[in-house]
Protein backbone atom coordinates (compact mmCIF):
# COMPACT_ATOMS: atom_id res chain seq x y z
CA UNK A 1 0.00 0.00 0.00
CA UNK A 2 1.20 3.67 -0.96
CA UNK A 3 0.18 6.75 0.31
CA UNK A 4 -0.05 9.54 -2.59
CA UNK A 5 0.52 13.67 -1.41
CA UNK A 6 -1.82 15.57 -3.31
CA UNK A 7 -1.89 19.25 -2.26
CA UNK A 8 -2.31 18.39 1.45
CA UNK A 9 -4.50 15.35 1.24
CA UNK A 10 -3.11 11.96 1.44
CA UNK A 11 -5.07 9.24 -0.90
CA UNK A 12 -4.25 5.53 0.06
CA UNK A 13 -4.65 3.32 -2.58
CA UNK A 14 -4.32 -0.43 -2.46
CA UNK A 15 -3.39 -1.10 -5.75
CA UNK A 16 0.15 -0.17 -6.04
CA UNK A 17 1.72 2.43 -9.01
CA UNK A 18 4.20 -0.83 -9.21
CA UNK A 19 1.66 -3.25 -10.47
CA UNK A 20 -0.33 -0.54 -12.00
CA UNK A 21 3.44 -0.19 -13.85
CA UNK A 22 3.77 -3.91 -14.39
CA UNK A 23 0.22 -4.28 -16.23
CA UNK A 24 1.25 -1.70 -18.71
CA UNK A 25 4.50 -3.36 -19.59
CA UNK A 26 2.63 -6.81 -19.88
CA UNK A 27 0.16 -4.95 -21.98
CA UNK A 28 3.28 -3.39 -24.01
CA UNK A 29 4.83 -7.21 -24.69
CA UNK A 30 1.69 -7.98 -26.45
CA UNK A 31 1.09 -4.89 -28.23
CA UNK A 32 4.33 -5.00 -30.06
CA UNK A 33 6.36 -1.94 -31.16
CA UNK A 34 4.33 -1.26 -34.07
CA UNK A 35 0.66 -0.70 -32.15
CA UNK A 36 -0.48 1.78 -29.44
CA UNK A 37 -3.34 1.66 -27.13
CA UNK A 38 -5.43 4.46 -26.36
CA UNK A 39 -7.76 5.10 -23.29
CA UNK A 40 -10.14 7.61 -22.50
CA UNK A 41 -11.10 8.08 -19.10
CA UNK A 42 -14.86 8.53 -18.15
CA UNK A 43 -16.42 12.25 -18.19
CA UNK A 44 -18.01 14.01 -15.30
CA UNK A 45 -22.67 14.03 -16.38
CA UNK A 46 -24.38 16.89 -16.12
CA UNK A 47 -27.41 15.25 -13.43
CA UNK A 48 -29.19 19.33 -13.95
CA UNK A 49 -27.62 22.61 -14.46
CA UNK A 50 -24.16 22.69 -13.46
CA UNK A 51 -25.02 19.35 -11.06
CA UNK A 52 -23.15 16.30 -11.63
CA UNK A 53 -23.57 12.60 -11.19
CA UNK A 54 -21.10 11.34 -9.09
CA UNK A 55 -18.12 10.57 -11.35
CA UNK A 56 -16.99 7.22 -11.57
CA UNK A 57 -13.44 6.78 -13.30
CA UNK A 58 -14.13 4.43 -16.55
CA UNK A 59 -12.62 1.10 -15.08
CA UNK A 60 -10.20 0.17 -17.89
CA UNK A 61 -8.65 3.48 -17.40
CA UNK A 62 -8.57 3.16 -13.99
CA UNK A 63 -6.84 -0.16 -14.22
CA UNK A 64 -4.31 0.77 -16.42
CA UNK A 65 -3.69 3.98 -14.96
CA UNK A 66 -5.35 4.40 -11.62
CA UNK A 67 -5.56 7.89 -12.30
CA UNK A 68 -8.60 8.95 -10.84
CA UNK A 69 -9.51 12.38 -12.85
CA UNK A 70 -11.75 13.16 -15.55
CA UNK A 71 -11.44 13.74 -19.47
CA UNK A 72 -7.75 12.45 -19.11
CA UNK A 73 -6.64 10.26 -22.26
CA UNK A 74 -4.00 7.49 -22.17
CA UNK A 75 -1.60 6.16 -24.36
CA UNK A 76 0.18 3.36 -24.40
CA UNK A 77 3.31 3.43 -26.93
CA UNK A 78 5.72 0.15 -26.55
CA UNK A 79 9.23 0.90 -27.21
CA UNK A 80 9.05 4.91 -27.51
CA UNK A 81 12.51 5.85 -27.12
CA UNK A 82 11.02 9.02 -24.99
CA UNK A 83 9.00 6.96 -22.71
CA UNK A 84 5.93 4.35 -23.58
CA UNK A 85 3.36 5.98 -21.16
CA UNK A 86 1.98 9.37 -22.14
CA UNK A 87 -1.09 10.82 -20.72
CA UNK A 88 -3.34 14.09 -21.58
CA UNK A 89 -4.95 15.33 -18.17
CA UNK A 90 -6.48 18.45 -16.53
CA UNK A 91 -3.65 21.02 -15.69
CA UNK A 92 -3.56 22.53 -12.48
CA UNK A 93 -5.87 25.44 -12.04
CA UNK A 94 -6.26 27.26 -8.75
CA UNK A 95 -9.40 29.22 -9.88
CA UNK A 96 -11.20 25.49 -10.96
CA UNK A 97 -9.76 23.98 -7.66
CA UNK A 98 -10.70 26.15 -5.30
CA UNK A 99 -14.32 25.42 -6.43
CA UNK A 100 -14.41 22.02 -7.27
CA UNK A 101 -11.56 19.85 -5.90
CA UNK A 102 -7.85 19.52 -6.24
CA UNK A 103 -6.35 17.85 -9.50
CA UNK A 104 -3.00 16.05 -10.17
CA UNK A 105 -2.12 18.17 -13.17
CA UNK A 106 1.06 17.30 -15.62
CA UNK A 107 3.52 17.17 -12.95
CA UNK A 108 1.21 14.73 -10.83
CA UNK A 109 0.74 12.39 -12.89
CA UNK A 110 4.30 11.88 -14.08
CA UNK A 111 5.08 11.48 -10.08
CA UNK A 112 2.59 9.99 -8.71
CA UNK A 113 1.07 7.96 -11.77
CA UNK A 114 4.85 7.33 -13.34
CA UNK A 115 3.67 8.65 -16.78
CA UNK A 116 6.61 9.03 -19.21
CA UNK A 117 5.19 12.37 -20.02
CA UNK A 118 2.28 14.05 -19.10
CA UNK A 119 0.40 17.19 -21.49
CA UNK A 120 -2.79 19.16 -20.68
CA UNK A 121 -5.73 18.50 -22.08
CA UNK A 122 -5.43 22.08 -24.64
CA UNK A 123 -2.66 19.87 -26.00
CA UNK A 124 -4.30 16.80 -27.45
CA UNK A 125 -5.42 18.34 -30.63
CA UNK A 126 -2.12 18.75 -31.55
CA UNK A 127 -0.22 16.42 -30.00
CA UNK A 128 -2.11 13.21 -29.86
CA UNK A 129 -1.80 12.62 -33.46
CA UNK A 130 1.52 12.66 -33.86
CA UNK A 131 1.99 10.14 -31.31
CA UNK A 132 0.01 7.69 -33.86
CA UNK A 133 3.07 8.01 -36.60
CA UNK A 134 4.52 5.25 -37.05
CA UNK A 135 2.60 2.54 -35.56
CA UNK A 136 0.23 0.27 -37.67
CA UNK A 137 -2.53 -0.54 -34.83
CA UNK A 138 -4.58 1.10 -33.12
CA UNK A 139 -6.01 -0.84 -29.64
CA UNK A 140 -8.88 1.69 -28.54
CA UNK A 141 -12.17 1.05 -27.34
CA UNK A 142 -15.08 1.80 -30.10
CA UNK A 143 -18.84 1.59 -30.68
CA UNK A 144 -19.30 2.49 -27.31
CA UNK A 145 -19.01 6.09 -27.26
CA UNK A 146 -19.93 8.28 -30.58
CA UNK A 147 -18.29 11.50 -29.02
CA UNK A 148 -15.16 9.23 -28.33
CA UNK A 149 -14.86 7.54 -31.77
CA UNK A 150 -15.82 10.74 -33.32
CA UNK A 151 -12.51 12.44 -31.81
CA UNK A 152 -10.40 8.85 -32.96
CA UNK A 153 -11.35 9.36 -36.40
CA UNK A 154 -10.40 13.11 -36.26
CA UNK A 155 -7.18 12.02 -34.62
CA UNK A 156 -6.39 9.25 -37.47
CA UNK A 157 -7.05 12.02 -40.18
CA UNK A 158 -4.73 14.58 -38.65
CA UNK A 159 -2.18 11.94 -38.24
CA UNK A 160 -3.03 10.89 -41.93
CA UNK A 161 -2.07 14.16 -42.96
CA UNK A 162 1.08 14.27 -41.31
CA UNK A 163 2.14 11.15 -42.54
CA UNK A 164 2.34 12.08 -46.23
CA UNK A 165 5.25 14.32 -45.46
CA UNK A 166 6.59 12.76 -42.41
CA UNK A 167 7.26 9.83 -44.34
CA UNK A 168 5.70 7.34 -41.44
CA UNK A 169 2.87 5.34 -41.40
CA UNK A 170 -0.24 5.63 -39.59
CA UNK A 171 -2.73 2.77 -37.77
CA UNK A 172 -4.49 1.37 -40.81
CA UNK A 173 -6.06 -1.91 -38.40
CA UNK A 174 -8.07 -0.77 -35.51
CA UNK A 175 -8.89 -3.56 -32.82
CA UNK A 176 -10.96 -3.40 -29.59
CA UNK A 177 -9.13 -2.07 -26.65
CA UNK A 178 -11.38 -4.73 -24.45
CA UNK A 179 -10.11 -7.59 -26.85
CA UNK A 180 -6.79 -7.40 -24.70
CA UNK A 181 -7.87 -5.78 -21.70
CA UNK A 182 -10.96 -7.79 -20.54
CA UNK A 183 -8.66 -10.93 -20.58
CA UNK A 184 -6.57 -9.42 -18.26
CA UNK A 185 -9.28 -8.00 -15.70
CA UNK A 186 -10.59 -10.90 -15.82
CA UNK A 187 -7.83 -12.71 -13.51
CA UNK A 188 -7.23 -10.50 -10.07
CA UNK A 189 -4.02 -10.33 -9.21
CA UNK A 190 -3.33 -10.80 -5.33
CA UNK A 191 -3.88 -7.25 -4.50
CA UNK A 192 -7.17 -6.83 -6.09
CA UNK A 193 -8.16 -10.22 -4.22
CA UNK A 194 -7.15 -8.19 -1.10
CA UNK A 195 -9.14 -5.31 -1.80
CA UNK A 196 -11.89 -7.26 -3.08
CA UNK A 197 -11.98 -9.13 0.22
CA UNK A 198 -12.05 -6.10 2.11
CA UNK A 199 -15.07 -4.73 -0.09
CA UNK A 200 -17.03 -7.90 0.41
CA UNK A 201 -15.68 -7.97 4.57
CA UNK A 202 -17.13 -4.16 4.29
CA UNK A 203 -20.09 -5.20 2.94
CA UNK A 204 -20.88 -8.30 5.18
CA UNK A 205 -20.61 -6.35 8.52
CA UNK A 206 -23.17 -3.41 6.90
CA UNK A 207 -25.43 -6.46 6.06
CA UNK A 208 -25.22 -7.86 9.72
CA UNK A 209 -25.74 -4.20 11.15
CA UNK A 210 -29.28 -3.91 9.34
CA UNK A 211 -29.67 -7.82 10.63
CA UNK A 212 -30.09 -6.15 13.68
CA UNK A 213 -31.86 -2.57 12.79
CA UNK A 214 -35.04 -4.54 11.02
CA UNK A 215 -38.09 -4.31 12.27
CA UNK A 216 -41.84 -4.36 10.99
CA UNK A 217 -42.90 -0.45 10.26
CA UNK A 218 -39.77 0.85 9.41
CA UNK A 219 -38.98 2.03 5.81
CA UNK A 220 -37.02 0.41 3.41
CA UNK A 221 -34.97 3.69 2.78
CA UNK A 222 -34.11 3.45 6.44
CA UNK A 223 -32.25 0.41 5.84
CA UNK A 224 -30.58 1.36 2.30
CA UNK A 225 -29.33 4.76 4.23
CA UNK A 226 -28.26 2.37 7.24
CA UNK A 227 -26.27 0.42 4.80
CA UNK A 228 -24.32 3.16 2.93
CA UNK A 229 -23.45 4.59 6.33
CA UNK A 230 -22.10 1.57 7.66
CA UNK A 231 -20.21 1.30 4.59
CA UNK A 232 -18.71 4.86 4.72
CA UNK A 233 -18.30 4.51 8.47
CA UNK A 234 -15.80 1.56 7.46
CA UNK A 235 -13.97 3.34 4.80
CA UNK A 236 -16.06 2.96 1.39
CA UNK A 237 -18.49 5.50 0.61
CA UNK A 238 -19.21 4.65 -2.54
CA UNK A 239 -21.56 2.09 -3.74
CA UNK A 240 -20.97 -0.78 -6.23
CA UNK A 241 -24.84 -0.19 -7.36
CA UNK A 242 -27.92 1.27 -6.38
CA UNK A 243 -29.15 -0.82 -3.36
CA UNK A 244 -32.36 -3.15 -3.40
CA UNK A 245 -34.40 -2.74 -0.22
CA UNK A 246 -37.15 -5.04 -1.52
CA UNK A 247 -39.99 -5.73 1.01
CA UNK A 248 -42.70 -8.24 0.90
CA UNK A 249 -43.67 -8.23 -3.07
CA UNK A 250 -41.58 -5.53 -3.92
CA UNK A 251 -38.63 -8.65 -3.98
CA UNK A 252 -40.54 -10.23 -6.92
CA UNK A 253 -39.08 -7.15 -9.25
CA UNK A 254 -35.77 -7.86 -9.28
CA UNK A 255 -34.20 -4.72 -10.14
CA UNK A 256 -36.31 -2.72 -7.69
CA UNK A 257 -34.60 0.47 -6.49
CA UNK A 258 -37.42 2.45 -5.07
CA UNK A 259 -36.74 1.76 -1.57
CA UNK A 260 -40.15 3.67 -0.18
CA UNK A 261 -42.16 1.48 1.10
CA UNK A 262 -43.24 0.25 4.73
CA UNK A 263 -42.09 -3.22 5.97
CA UNK A 264 -44.51 -4.99 7.24
CA UNK A 265 -44.78 -8.13 10.07
CA UNK A 266 -44.55 -11.03 8.55
CA UNK A 267 -42.70 -9.96 5.66
CA UNK A 268 -39.64 -10.77 4.02
CA UNK A 269 -36.82 -8.08 3.04
CA UNK A 270 -34.52 -8.94 0.04
CA UNK A 271 -31.73 -6.40 0.73
CA UNK A 272 -29.01 -6.82 -2.77
CA UNK A 273 -26.49 -4.00 -1.31
CA UNK A 274 -22.46 -3.90 -2.02
CA UNK A 275 -19.25 -1.07 -1.30
CA UNK A 276 -17.40 -0.38 -4.05
CA UNK A 277 -14.17 0.02 -2.71
CA UNK A 278 -10.93 1.90 -4.51
CA UNK A 279 -12.92 0.57 -7.87
CA UNK A 280 -13.67 -2.77 -7.03
CA UNK A 281 -17.16 -4.30 -6.32
CA UNK A 282 -18.74 -6.35 -4.03
CA UNK A 283 -22.56 -7.76 -4.33
CA UNK A 284 -23.90 -9.38 -1.49
CA UNK A 285 -27.48 -10.09 -0.82
CA UNK A 286 -29.73 -11.31 1.99
CA UNK A 287 -33.24 -12.09 2.51
CA UNK A 288 -34.42 -11.55 5.88
CA UNK A 289 -37.77 -11.52 8.04
CA UNK A 290 -39.12 -8.74 8.42
CA UNK A 291 -40.29 -9.85 12.63
CA UNK A 292 -37.55 -12.65 13.34
CA UNK A 293 -38.87 -15.33 12.20
CA UNK A 294 -39.45 -16.97 8.88
CA UNK A 295 -42.93 -18.47 8.71
CA UNK A 296 -42.93 -22.37 7.23
CA UNK A 297 -43.98 -21.34 3.90
CA UNK A 298 -41.00 -18.59 3.82
CA UNK A 299 -38.64 -20.88 5.35
CA UNK A 300 -39.13 -23.64 3.02
CA UNK A 301 -38.38 -21.46 0.13
CA UNK A 302 -35.31 -19.83 1.82
CA UNK A 303 -34.43 -23.36 2.70
CA UNK A 304 -34.33 -24.11 -1.32
CA UNK A 305 -32.45 -21.38 -2.54
CA UNK A 306 -29.64 -21.95 0.30
CA UNK A 307 -29.26 -25.74 -0.68
CA UNK A 308 -29.67 -24.22 -4.33
CA UNK A 309 -26.31 -21.94 -3.94
CA UNK A 310 -24.81 -24.80 -1.64
CA UNK A 311 -24.85 -27.14 -4.94
CA UNK A 312 -23.53 -23.84 -6.83
CA UNK A 313 -20.50 -23.62 -4.89
CA UNK A 314 -19.95 -27.10 -5.17
CA UNK A 315 -18.90 -25.95 -8.74
CA UNK A 316 -16.92 -23.03 -7.72
CA UNK A 317 -13.00 -24.19 -8.55
CA UNK A 318 -10.83 -24.59 -11.50
CA UNK A 319 -12.12 -26.18 -14.41
CA UNK A 320 -15.85 -26.08 -13.96
CA UNK A 321 -18.09 -23.34 -15.55
CA UNK A 322 -20.57 -21.04 -15.31
CA UNK A 323 -22.25 -23.05 -17.26
CA UNK A 324 -22.15 -26.08 -14.38
CA UNK A 325 -22.54 -23.93 -11.85
CA UNK A 326 -25.75 -22.55 -12.92
CA UNK A 327 -27.09 -26.09 -13.53
CA UNK A 328 -26.39 -27.30 -10.26
CA UNK A 329 -28.19 -24.43 -8.80
CA UNK A 330 -31.33 -25.14 -11.31
CA UNK A 331 -31.62 -28.53 -10.48
CA UNK A 332 -32.18 -28.14 -6.86
CA UNK A 333 -34.40 -25.53 -7.81
CA UNK A 334 -36.80 -27.71 -9.91
CA UNK A 335 -36.45 -30.20 -8.03
CA UNK A 336 -37.42 -28.65 -4.52
CA UNK A 337 -40.38 -26.42 -6.22
CA UNK A 338 -41.52 -29.90 -7.62
CA UNK A 339 -41.08 -31.43 -3.61
CA UNK A 340 -43.32 -28.37 -2.83
CA UNK A 341 -46.41 -28.44 -5.50
CA UNK A 342 -45.20 -24.89 -6.92
CA UNK A 343 -44.46 -26.79 -10.09
CA UNK A 344 -47.32 -29.47 -10.79
CA UNK A 345 -45.70 -33.36 -10.94
CA UNK A 346 -45.64 -34.82 -14.70
CA UNK A 347 -44.56 -37.79 -16.31
CA UNK A 348 -41.45 -36.31 -17.38
CA UNK A 349 -38.09 -36.46 -16.20
CA UNK A 350 -36.25 -33.84 -14.01
CA UNK A 351 -33.73 -33.60 -16.93
CA UNK A 352 -36.35 -32.98 -19.24
CA UNK A 353 -38.30 -30.51 -16.81
CA UNK A 354 -35.10 -28.43 -16.73
CA UNK A 355 -34.48 -28.09 -20.33
CA UNK A 356 -38.05 -27.08 -20.99
CA UNK A 357 -37.33 -24.52 -18.42
CA UNK A 358 -40.42 -25.15 -16.10
CA UNK A 359 -38.61 -23.42 -13.59
CA UNK A 360 -38.10 -20.19 -15.30
CA UNK A 361 -41.37 -18.19 -13.86
CA UNK A 362 -40.00 -18.82 -10.66
CA UNK A 363 -36.04 -18.49 -11.19
CA UNK A 364 -35.63 -16.19 -14.24
CA UNK A 365 -32.31 -14.77 -13.94
CA UNK A 366 -28.50 -16.76 -14.15
CA UNK A 367 -27.15 -17.75 -11.12
CA UNK A 368 -24.09 -15.25 -11.51
CA UNK A 369 -21.34 -12.97 -13.15
CA UNK A 370 -17.99 -12.52 -12.86
CA UNK A 371 -17.12 -9.58 -10.14
CA UNK A 372 -14.16 -6.83 -10.07
CA UNK A 373 -14.16 -3.20 -11.07
CA UNK A 374 -17.68 -3.87 -12.59
CA UNK A 375 -20.33 -5.35 -10.94
CA UNK A 376 -21.39 -7.07 -13.47
CA UNK A 377 -17.70 -7.91 -14.99
CA UNK A 378 -15.90 -7.41 -18.38
CA UNK A 379 -14.87 -11.46 -19.46
CA UNK A 380 -16.60 -13.96 -22.01
CA UNK A 381 -18.35 -16.66 -20.30
CA UNK A 382 -17.60 -18.44 -23.15
CA UNK A 383 -15.22 -18.66 -25.79
CA UNK A 384 -15.12 -20.37 -29.17
CA UNK A 385 -18.49 -21.90 -28.12
CA UNK A 386 -17.38 -23.41 -25.18
CA UNK A 387 -17.89 -22.19 -21.83
CA UNK A 388 -14.97 -21.08 -20.02
CA UNK A 389 -13.53 -22.76 -17.72
CA UNK A 390 -12.88 -21.00 -13.75
CA UNK A 391 -9.68 -20.51 -13.21
CA UNK A 392 -7.53 -18.96 -9.94
CA UNK A 393 -7.92 -15.61 -9.59
CA UNK A 394 -11.60 -15.50 -11.09
CA UNK A 395 -14.13 -13.62 -9.04
CA UNK A 396 -18.10 -14.10 -9.44
CA UNK A 397 -21.11 -13.91 -7.77
CA UNK A 398 -23.21 -16.67 -7.06
CA UNK A 399 -27.01 -15.45 -6.50
CA UNK A 400 -29.56 -18.17 -7.10
CA UNK A 401 -33.21 -16.93 -6.09
CA UNK A 402 -36.58 -17.67 -6.13
CA UNK A 403 -39.80 -15.14 -7.27
CA UNK A 404 -42.89 -15.91 -6.50
CA UNK A 405 -45.37 -13.41 -7.91
CA UNK A 406 -48.14 -12.15 -6.24
CA UNK A 407 -50.67 -13.69 -8.84
CA UNK A 408 -48.84 -16.72 -9.25
CA UNK A 409 -51.15 -19.96 -9.56
CA UNK A 410 -49.46 -21.41 -6.60
CA UNK A 411 -50.55 -22.28 -3.22
CA UNK A 412 -51.60 -18.66 -1.55
CA UNK A 413 -48.88 -19.85 0.72
CA UNK A 414 -46.29 -18.85 -1.36
CA UNK A 415 -47.42 -15.67 -3.14
CA UNK A 416 -45.67 -12.87 -3.15
CA UNK A 417 -42.68 -14.11 -1.70
CA UNK A 418 -39.36 -13.32 -3.32
CA UNK A 419 -35.82 -14.80 -1.91
CA UNK A 420 -32.28 -14.30 -3.58
CA UNK A 421 -29.17 -15.34 -1.40
CA UNK A 422 -25.56 -13.89 -2.78
CA UNK A 423 -22.31 -14.23 -2.24
CA UNK A 424 -18.66 -13.61 -3.92
CA UNK A 425 -16.08 -16.42 -4.42
CA UNK A 426 -12.67 -15.87 -5.49
CA UNK A 427 -12.18 -19.32 -7.51
CA UNK A 428 -8.55 -20.44 -5.63
CA UNK A 429 -5.83 -23.37 -6.46
CA UNK A 430 -8.46 -26.14 -5.25
CA UNK A 431 -11.52 -24.52 -4.71
CA UNK A 432 -13.18 -21.21 -3.49
CA UNK A 433 -13.03 -18.57 -0.90
CA UNK A 434 -16.20 -16.86 -0.35
CA UNK A 435 -15.47 -13.35 0.31
CA UNK A 436 -18.90 -12.07 1.69
CA UNK A 437 -18.45 -16.00 4.28
CA UNK A 438 -18.81 -13.13 7.13
CA UNK A 439 -22.43 -11.92 6.01
CA UNK A 440 -24.54 -14.86 7.94
CA UNK A 441 -27.11 -16.47 5.94
CA UNK A 442 -28.73 -19.54 7.74
CA UNK A 443 -31.91 -19.48 9.00
CA UNK A 444 -30.60 -19.90 12.57
CA UNK A 445 -28.00 -17.64 12.66
CA UNK A 446 -30.35 -14.90 10.75
CA UNK A 447 -33.15 -15.53 13.31
CA UNK A 448 -30.58 -15.05 16.09
CA UNK A 449 -29.63 -11.83 15.02
CA UNK A 450 -32.71 -10.14 14.04
CA UNK A 451 -34.07 -11.26 17.16
CA UNK A 452 -31.21 -10.42 19.37
N1 LIG B 1 -26.84 -6.28 -7.70
C1 LIG B 1 -26.96 -6.68 -9.04
C2 LIG B 1 -26.81 -8.13 -9.17
O1 LIG B 1 -26.98 -8.85 -8.22
O2 LIG B 1 -26.46 -8.61 -10.20
MN1 LIG C 1 -25.05 -9.92 -8.53
MN1 LIG D 1 -26.66 -8.25 -6.21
Amino acid sequence: MITEPRGSAKVVRTISQNEHRQRRQQLATEIGNDGVLLLPAAHEQLRNQDVHYPFRQNSDFLWLTGFPEPDAVALLIPGRSRGEYVIFCRPRDPERELWDGRRYGTEGARRHFRASQAYPLDELETKLPELLLGRQRLFVPFGRDDAFDLRVMRWLRSARSQARTAGRCVPTELIDASELLHPRRQIKTPAEQQLMRQAAQISAQAHRVLMQQVQPGLNEQMLASAFGAACGEQGAPEQAYPPIVAGGANACILHYTENNARLKDGDLVLIDAGCELEGYASDITRTLPVNGRFSPPQRQLYELVLAAQQAALTKARPGQTWETLHRAAVQVLTRGLIDLGILPQDTRSLAKRIKAEDYKPYYMHRTGHWLGLDVHDVGNYRHNKRWLPFEPGMTLTIEPGLYIAPDAAVDACYRGIGIRIEDDVLITADGHEILSQAAPKTVAEIEEIISA
